[in-house]
């Protein structure tokens, strides 16, 4: 083939074969073989200088007129190209901005811990303050200051778990109760007190429907110049119609604790029965004497309610366990 039927050849075959390639890689292989260094316009021009100078001029135009044609064709396959791969890579990636979100999965507190909170609410709408205190405790905080006598049947280890510290000048225990923070907190405040105090209490419990050896507490206390029975019992019933309804009936049963005298119990129907909801009493003189506060000048009450009892009341659970099963569907349906 004569070299100009050869460019002749390339004028009328390029242009299909720049139309037909899919990729812009393919074009540059059809660029290299047309427009490029392995094709027929790069040899022309290669062979230009031992053409004769007639020739040379109209080869030379020839070959320009053809590389521009051809480079004009190649480069609009190519923008064709490259508009064409964007769009497909947009439609891979693409996300359908009116879809619905999917919403992260929400957690709750625990339901102790929701009517921990709401007792806790209650009370410091009255005016009362909050604290906390260790879960580990002496011997001193959890019994002895408390005015229990040494020969107490709780203080046995049948009843109390106590830690092994080794060779200590005094026991330590899980405290069996929220009340050693009545001690801690009268040790370092002065009167007038309005506190409550809840968390996680001890015993040496086997596990079963209503048992547990790890529950939780409400401690309150509340020590003034003259506060009497009837404040306690007011107190208690307010918070028992705020909690559960404001025609839940109340009732005192005579009890007894240590700490306080007179003591009792307060009942609350619920549920259609009569449910045992806290102890309290008032402030014995031997714990105010214990943390130094004058018994003559001051009175008050304090009362210990169970939170996990409260939590299955409101939500009809009726096994204890549930609270504690780290199947977390359980505790779901409690929401
Ligand atoms: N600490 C007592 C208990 O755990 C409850 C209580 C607290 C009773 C305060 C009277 C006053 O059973």
């Amino acid at each position: 083939m004569s070299s100009h039927d050869e460019l002749e050849a390339l004028r009328s075959d390029a242009p299909a074969r720049i139309a037909a390639v899919a990729s812009i890689e393919e074009l540059s292989e059809v660029e290299a073989v047309t427009i490029g260094k392995r094709s027929p316009i790069a040899a022309g021009r290669r062979r230009l200088g031992s053409v004769d100078p007639e020739r040379r001029r109209e080869l030379g135009r020839s070959l320009n007129d053809i590389a521009t044609e051809l480079t004009v064709l190649i480069d609009a396959r190519r923008e064709e190209l490259a508009a064409a791969e964007e769009e497909s890579a947009l439609a891979v990636d693409s996300v359908d901005v009116t879809l619905a979100g999917r919403p992260p999965r929400r957690g709750t507190h625990h339901i102790i811990q929701q009517v921990m909170d709401e007792v806790v609410d209650l009370f410091v709408a009255m005016g009362y303050g909050v604290a906390t205190g260790p879960e580990a405790e002496t011997e001193f905080y959890n019994f002895t200051a408390l005015n229990f006598p040494y020969d107490h049947p709780t203080r046995l280890e049948s009843d109390t778990l106590y830690l092994d510290y080794g060779d200590v000048p005094e026991e330590i225990l899980l405290r069996t109760h929220t009340s050693p923070m009545q001690i801690r907190y009268m040790e370092t405040h002065d009167p007038p007190v309005y506190l409550v105090v809840p968390g996680r209490v001890f015993r040496r419990d086997p596990v079963d429907s209503t048992h547990s050896p790890v529950f939780h507490q409400i401690e309150g206390l509340a020590v003034d110049t003259d506060i009497t029975f009837g404040d306690l019992k007011g107190t208690l019933a307010h918070f028992a119609r705020e909690f559960l309804g404001v025609d839940t009936q109340v009732k005192f049963i005579p009890h007894h604790f240590p700490f306080t005298e007179p003591s009792a119990e307060m009942h609350v129907h619920t549920n259609g029965r009569w449910m045992e909801l806290l102890g309290c009493g008032m402030v014995n003189p031997a714990v105010f004497e214990a943390v130094g506060y004058d018994p003559d000048r001051l009175t008050g009450f304090a009362f210990g309610m169970g939170a996990d009892r409260l939590a299955m009341a409101r939500h009809g659970v009726t096994d204890l366990r549930h609270l504690f099963d780290p199947d977390i569907r359980i505790l779901e349906q409690y929401r």
